[in-house]
């Protein structure tokens, strides 16, 4: 159902959710605009390893803050994904920045204050005339804590590391059970406890479980909430 009012829909929530999916899938739904954030957040991260500004898995910090000037980030709407491909610097990156290499690295990177600066002023700015849905960590609470409809996921963080091993070895990348879990374990940490816009839900968000939901059994719950705030 399509209406004339346009909304932000905010999503947030733990890494392997299924957030993007979902999102993409209210976006198509509602002829909205979708942006994936942490696309953006591992962008600079592979952009500071092709640059050295990573090494060993150690984040130079200060490298990746006197890289940010000449990263520049865009989207390009990939009409057989249904979702837009991210470009760095012109080149495409979609296939690069979902890595087990740049995984292991984004949460330092995103914990980088400048960074977070750069990526949620762009955000702000693509959102700017409403009709879009933004997924991330902090798009309810910094980048737009206005939004009319606000969604925290969350789901159990062995099935999201099932969902996340079935994505990469279908790909052929070669990763074991273990270490994803341990990823994902890790970057719930690191996200919850960063000291610049951890992962939290916000006040007025809803929550949505998904550890057992079916993507069309999400739709339906997203779509009760739509409507009750579009008819306002
Ligand atoms: O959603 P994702 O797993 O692709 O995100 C990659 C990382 O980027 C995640 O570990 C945390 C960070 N991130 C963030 O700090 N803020 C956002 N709005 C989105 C992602």
């Amino acid at each position: 159902m399509e209406n004339n009012k346009k909304i932000v829909i905010a999503i947030d929530g733990f890494s392997s959710c299924g957030k993007s999916t979902f999102a993409k899938a209210i976006a198509a739904r509602l002829g909205y605009i979708f942006i994936d954030t942490g696309a953006m957040y591992r962008a600079v991260t592979l952009y500071a390893l092709e640059q050295g500004a990573i090494r060993d898995g150690e984040v130079d910090a200060e490298a990746v803050v006197t890289l940010l000037p000449e990263i520049n980030i865009s989207f390009s709407f990939n009409a057989e994904r249904g979702a837009s491909d991210i470009y760095v610097n012109g080149e495409l990156a979609e296939g690069r920045i979902r890595t087990i290499e740049v995984s292991n690295c984004v949460s330092k990177v995103s914990s980088i204050r400048e960074v977070r600066e750069k990526l949620v002023a762009m955000q702000q700015q693509m959102g700017q005339k409403r009709g879009v849905v933004m997924d991330g960590r902090d798009i309810g609470t910094v980048v737009f804590p206005d939004a009319e409809l606000k969604i925290f996921m969350t789901a159990d963080a062995q099935v999201r590391a099932e969902r996340r091993y079935a994505e990469l070895t279908a790909k052929g990348d070669k990763v074991t059970m273990e270490e994803i879990l341990e990823n994902v374990i890790s970057r719930d940490k690191a996200d919850m406890e960063r000291a610049i816009s951890p992962l939290r839900q916000a006040e007025d968000a809803v929550v949505l479980d998904n550890s057992y939901m079916s993507v069309d059994e999400q739709m339906a719950w997203f779509m009760e909430r739509y409507e009750e705030i579009v008819k306002c």
